[in-house]
């Protein structure tokens, strides 16, 4: 059964990728405007952090920062190589300037 935990408030949250670490999930957290993305923070590829990279906002991708790979911010699909596995997609709510993250 998958848990709702609260990870901050909205202002917590700037434009852009920021790392959350909690109950043992490493999750980069993506704001773009009021829309919020949420993927494992370890690329796939090899054990690097995606919310050290670039985001590509009309894209709605992330970049691996190591070896270039970028990820799906809805799918967590790579689109690019090297990288061939997908990393996990995390469900966020915002209600009443508080930002929720489902765990699974
Ligand atoms: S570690 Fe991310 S592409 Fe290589």
């Amino acid at each position: 059964m998958s848990e709702r935990v609260a990870i901050g408030s909205l202002d917590d949250f700037p434009q852009g990728p920021k790392r959350v670490e909690i109950q043992g999930h490493r999750v980069a957290v993506v704001r773009i405007g009021d829309d919020f993305y949420a993927l494992g923070d370890r690329c796939s590829h090899a054990d690097y952090s995606l919310s050290e990279g670039d985001v590509y906002e009309e894209d709605l991708e992330i970049e691996c920062w190591k070896h270039g790979s970028t990820f799906s911010l809805k799918t967590g699909r790579p689109t690019t190589l090297p990288a061939t596995r997908p990393v996990p997609v995390y469900e966020i709510e915002v209600e009443e300037e508080k930002v929720w993250l489902k765990l699974p």
